[in-house]
C-alpha cells in the first residue's frame, strides 16, 4: 500500500516525501520535472516521470502500487506568471487535477489531499483570516485552486471519496537536515530573494510597496516553515485515515511579518548587509494576509514546531549556500552525514 505524491520533486512536495518515508511509508512520486528535480526525490521512493493528466499512467501507477492515498502538490504557483497566462493555470491547476480526481475515484482511491492557498481569499476584509471567510480570489492562480477546491467537495459528495485541502499561507524555509529545499532558478518569493541577496547571488534587491496602511508601510505575510507544513499533511492523513470527514483548514502561524522584518531578519541572521530598493507596488498584492489557524490545531492537533523568523531564514540561508556549491545540472552537493 503506498501513497502517490504528485509534485513531489518540487519545494514543498520533497519536504513531504521526506517527511513520510522518514515514518517508513511507501511512497511513488509522479512528476514531469518541469520545475521539479530528480535529485529533491529520496532514494527510499519509487520516481516516475509523467504527468498527472495522463490518465492511462495514473491508472496504471495506482494499480502497481495499490495506492490508497494521494496528495496532490503539482501545478504552478507562480501569481503574477498566471495573470499573463491564464489559460496555462488552468491547464496546469485545473483541468488536470480533474483528470487527477477522476483517475483516483475510477481506481477507487478515497483519499485525497490537496495543496490549496492563501490566495483563494484575495485581499481579506478580517485579519487572521477563517476558513469561512469570503472567497475572492485576486488572480487566475488563486482562481485556479478555488475551482479544484470545488471539484473536491462536489466529488465528495458524490463518491466514496473523502479529501482535506489545506490552504498554505506564505511558505518558506528548507529541510532542517539539509536534504531539500526551494531549489527553483530565478525565484520571486521574498526569503528566498534576500537569501540570494545575502549570499550575493543579487547585487540588490526590491521592496514592492512602501506605502501600504501596515506598520512600517509594506505588507505582512504570514510566514509557514515548509517542515511545519508539511507536518500538518501527515496530520491530515491521519485524520483521513481515521475515517475523518473531508475538511479545508488554514496553514500558517496566525502572525504576520511586514517585508522590511523579513529582510532584517535575513541580514541579521546572515550577518550580511546588502543594498535594498524601495520600488512601487507590485500589482495583485493584498496588503496583509494572516492565518487564523485555530482550526486545524483544535480538528487535527497540529503544533508547529518551526514558529520562529530567525530559524526559518536560517533553514533558507543553509539551503541556498549549498545550492551555490553546485556539482553539476544543479545537483546540490550530498549533505554532510547523508
Ligand atoms: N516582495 C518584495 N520583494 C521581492 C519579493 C517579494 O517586496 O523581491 C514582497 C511582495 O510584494 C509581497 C511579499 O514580499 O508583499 C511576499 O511576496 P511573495 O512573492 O514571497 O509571496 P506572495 O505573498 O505574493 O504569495 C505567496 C505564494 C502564493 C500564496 C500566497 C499566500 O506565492 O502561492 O503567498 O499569501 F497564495
Amino acid at each position: 500500500m503506498s501513497i502517490l505524491v504528485t509534485g513531489g520533486a518540487g519545494y514543498i512536495g520533497s519536504h513531504m516525501v521526506y517527511e513520510l518515508v522518514d515514518a517508513r511509508e511507501s511512497v511513488v512520486v509522479l512528476d514531469n520535472l518541469t520545475t521539479g528535480f530528480h535529485w529533491a526525490v529520496p532514494g527510499e521512493a519509487k520516481l516516475v516521470v509523467g504527468d498527472i493528466g495522463d490518465d492511462a499512467l495514473v491508472k496504471d501507477v495506482v494499480r502497481k502500487h495499490q495506492v490508497k492515498a494521494i496528495i496532490h502538490f503539482a501545478g504552478s504557483i507562480v501569481v503574477p506568471e498566471s495573470v499573463a497566462d491564464p489559460l496555462g493555470y488552468y491547464l496546469n491547476n485545473t483541468v488536470k487535477s480533474r483528470a487527477l480526481i477522476a483517475a483516483a475515484v475510477a481506481s477507487g482511491v478515497g483519499q485525497f489531499i490537496f495543496s490549496s492557498t492563501a490566495a483563494v481569499y484575495g485581499a481579506p476584509r478580517q485579519v487572521p483570516v477563517q476558513e469561512t471567510a469570503q472567497l475572492e480570489p485576486m488572480s487566475p492562480y488563486g482562481s485556479s485552486k478555488l475551482m479544484t477546491e470545488i471539484m473536491l467537495r462536489d466529488t465528495s459528495i458524490a463518491h466514496d471519496f473523502s479529501y482535506v485541502a489545506l490552504r498554505y499561507f506564505n511558505v518558506a524555509g528548507a529541510d532542517p537536515r539539509g536534504r531539500t529545499g526551494q531549489s527553483t532558478k530565478g525565484a520571486t518569493h521574498l526569503i528566498k530573494v534576500a537569501c540570494e541577496a545575502a549570499l550575493g547571488k543579487r547585487p540588490a534587491m526590491d521592496v514592492f510597496g512602501t506605502d501600504y496602511a501596515t506598520r512600517d508601510g509594506t505588507c505582512i505575510r504570514d510566514y509557514i516553515h515548509v517542515k511545519d507544513l508539511a507536518r500538518a499533511h501527515v496530520s491530515a492523513l491521519e485524520h483521513l485515515r481515521g475515517g475523518g470527514k473531508s475538511e479545508i483548514f488554514n496553514c500558517g502561524y496566525s502572525h504576520g511579518y511586514t517585508v522590511i522584518e523579513v529582510i532584517e531578519a535575513v541580514k541579521r541572521v546572515s550577518g550580511q548587509d546588502f543594498p535594498v530598493r524601495f520600488a512601487p507596488r507590485r500589482p495583485g498584492d493584498p496588503p496583509e494576509i494572516v492565518a487564523d489557524s485555530s482550526k486545524i490545531r483544535t480538528n487535527l492537533g497540529w503544533q508547529p514546531q518551526y514558529d520562529d523568523l530567525d530559524r526559518i531564514v536560517r533553514h533558507a540561508l543553509d539551503w541556498e549556500d549549498r545550492l551555490s556549491r553546485l556539482k553539476r545540472n544543479a545537483e546540490p552537493v550530498a549533505p554532510v552525514g547523508a
